[in-house]
């Protein structure tokens, strides 16, 4: 497996190295800065003896040296400081989403493309659109993340294992995300059995707003360990054809009454990327607030189909 990661920066760098030592393939790092992915790729390496990793790692300023990838990871583009929205990145991001996603279709014509660069739910679309990949080798990472966020929320509110806990959350990656916890369960034991109502609704609190919390203790910055993880448990997905039932963004096309959406939904994931989407019986409050989940989505897709539809 050749698996690319375009961006060097925290989450890049983060998940390069995640893909290195669990030895899923060979990676190369991709970013425009001059010289940052060579010399953070060369750090890297100088840990495989001590890690015990033998794949290679190459770090690039050159988008030729993604060819014949089989996955490739889009990380590039700015992240949130304080105060910004992940749509207040929507203007700068999609412009350089577009022109990567133009390198990966040049390049890498095969691959397969996991976006993980925010506002997560429209660059996944703005993915889709460019590169006329079929539905499958286009999705977003985003609901793993929102969902082992839920599910170490939970963990340390009952002080119980992490191992234990089953959580999902779906929707889009904003704080219109959509925790579940009718389908979240410790040991098989369903959450409302184990949880208050309020307590439950202060734990769907904190983990909408759980990206924004760690970006006002960073102040310059946006969360990187645990986005890097999540990316890479898809990719090991993918990698080891594990058919894992993930949520993840993905072009629908009538699943849960929604159509030209890229939206946060359960994928089984395996070799041939998405491979198919599950659909929940939601009840109508679930429903509605999924439904709420989209409305920003189809306003900001309007505001950048300049991007996409000549392409
Ligand atoms: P960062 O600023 O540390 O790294 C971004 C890197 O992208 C920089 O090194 C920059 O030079 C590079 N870059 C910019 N334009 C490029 C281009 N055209 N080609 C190649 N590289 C380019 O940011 P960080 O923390 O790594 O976050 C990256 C993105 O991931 C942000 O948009 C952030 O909001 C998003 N993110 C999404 C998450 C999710 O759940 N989907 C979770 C965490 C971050
Ligand atoms: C997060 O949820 C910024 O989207 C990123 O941490």
């Amino acid at each position: 497996m050749k698996i690319s990661i375009i961006g060097g920066g925290h989450v890049g760098a983060t998940c390069a190295f995640l893909v290195a030592q669990k030895e899923l393939g060979d990676v190369v790092l991709v970013d425009i800065v001059e010289g940052l992915p060579i010399g953070t790729v060369l750090d890297m390496m100088q840990s495989s003896s001590v890690e015990k990793f033998g794949k290679k790692v190459h770090g690039t300023n050159s988008f030729k040296d993604i060819c014949d990838s089989n996955l490739v990871v889009v990380t590039a583009g700015l992240a949130r400081k304080p105060g910004m929205t992940r749509f207040d990145l929507l203007a700068k991001n999609s412009t350089i989403i577009k022109s990567v996603i133009e390198n990966i279709v040049k390049f890498a014509p095969d691959s397969m493309i996991i976006m993980v660069t925010n506002p997560l739910d429209i660059m996944t679309y703005l993915s889709f659109k460019v590169s006329g990949f079929e539905k499958n080798r286009v999705f977003g990472m985003s609901g793993v993340l929102d969902s082992a966020r839920f599910k170490y929320f939970i963990a340390d509110e009952l002080d119980v294992s992490i191992d234990d806990i089953s959580g999902l959350v779906i929707g889009d990656h904003s704080e219109s995300m959509v925790p579940l916890p009718r389908f979240s369960s410790v040991s098989g034991i369903p959450l409302v059995e184990l949880l208050s109502e309020a307590k439950i609704d202060r734990i769907i609190e904190r983990t909408k707003k759980g990206g924004a919390e760690i970006v006002a203790y960073l102040k310059n910055g946006s969360a990187f360990y645990a986005p890097a993880a999540s990316a890479v448990k898809m990719v090991e997905a993918v990698v080891k054809d594990k058919k894992e039932i993930l949520p993840a963004c993905v072009y629908l096309e009538g699943e849960y009454g929604l159509t030209d959406i890229c939206l946060g939904v359960p994928v089984k994931i395996g070799k041939d990327g998405a491979e198919k989407i599950i659909e929940l019986d939601l009840n109508s409050k679930e429903k509605s607030a999924l439904d709420e989940s989209v409305k920003s989505i189809k306003e900001s897709i309007d505001n950048i189909s300049y991007l996409f539809t000549n392409s």
